[in-house]
């Protein structure tokens, strides 16, 4: 199952931030006594994060999904989750955008997220968001967008994005479409029409 599509956007983009890699973060959850490591995608691991968005979703649409952005974007957040050596969990952070009155702000969207389902529900896929946020705060992403569970998400700080008067493109729940402001002062004011990447379309 998927979550976000989006159409190409076409409009000029007014707010940029930094998506240079950062130095890795080590978590600070422990389950069962062993240590899960969160740090950026490297090129070894593309197979092993295919595996896990397979075995995740139980099927390859996700996977496709993920190599089609790596192949087209430049500017993703790729973070896997290692323990023991192993990936066993992913997020992918790639351009979403608010269109405006007069152009195009320019945040993150969330997903997909997998996690191993012998791995799931240890607080993995928690670490991996956190991680993901805090990274894209010190590289001053203003937002990050979610589709998704509305009682999930809320507890790393999104809200439905209604509240903002940001709305998706598609017809969604209303409180399954999310987001979570980072740098109040460049969404002040922002309100319109939230799109991801044109890739998202292609597996729905
Ligand atoms: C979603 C996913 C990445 C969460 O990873 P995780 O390591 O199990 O997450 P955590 O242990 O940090 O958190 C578990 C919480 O997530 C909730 N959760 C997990 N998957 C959920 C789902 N599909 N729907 C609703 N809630 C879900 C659990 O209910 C649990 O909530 P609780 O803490 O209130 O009990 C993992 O379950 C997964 O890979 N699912 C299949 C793929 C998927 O649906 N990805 C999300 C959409 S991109």
């Amino acid at each position: 199952m998927l979550i976000w599509i989006t159409a190409p956007s076409k409009s000029p983009i007014n707010s940029s931030f930094s998506l240079k890699s950062g130095a890795p973060l080590i978590s600070r959850f422990v389950p069962r006594k062993k240590m899960i490591r969160i740090r950026e995608e490297q090129p070894q691991d593309i197979k092993a994060i295919r595996k896990v968005n397979i075995r995740a979703f139980g099927q390859t649409q996700e996977a496709n999904l993920v190599g089609k952005l790596r192949q087209n974007c430049n500017h993703l957040l790729s973070l896997v989750a290692l323990m023991e050596n192993q990936v066993v969990g992913h997020i992918l952070f790639s351009p979403a955008t608010v269109e405006v009155e007069h152009g195009t702000v320019l945040g993150m969207g969330l997903a997909p997220m997998a996690v191993l389902p012998e791995y799931q529900r240890r607080g993995i896929g928690s670490e991996l968001i956190r991680s993901g946020i805090v990274r894209l705060t010190s590289r001053r992403c203003p937002f990050v967008i979610v589709l998704g569970h509305a009682h999930y998400y809320p507890r790393f700080g999104f809200e439905p994005a209604s509240r903002h008067g940001i709305r998706s493109e598609w017809e969604v729940p209303v409180d399954t479409f999310m987001i979570l402001v980072l740098d109040e002062s460049a969404m002040q004011g922002t309100s319109g029409m939230a799109k991801y990447r044109p890739e998202f379309a292609e597996i729905m």
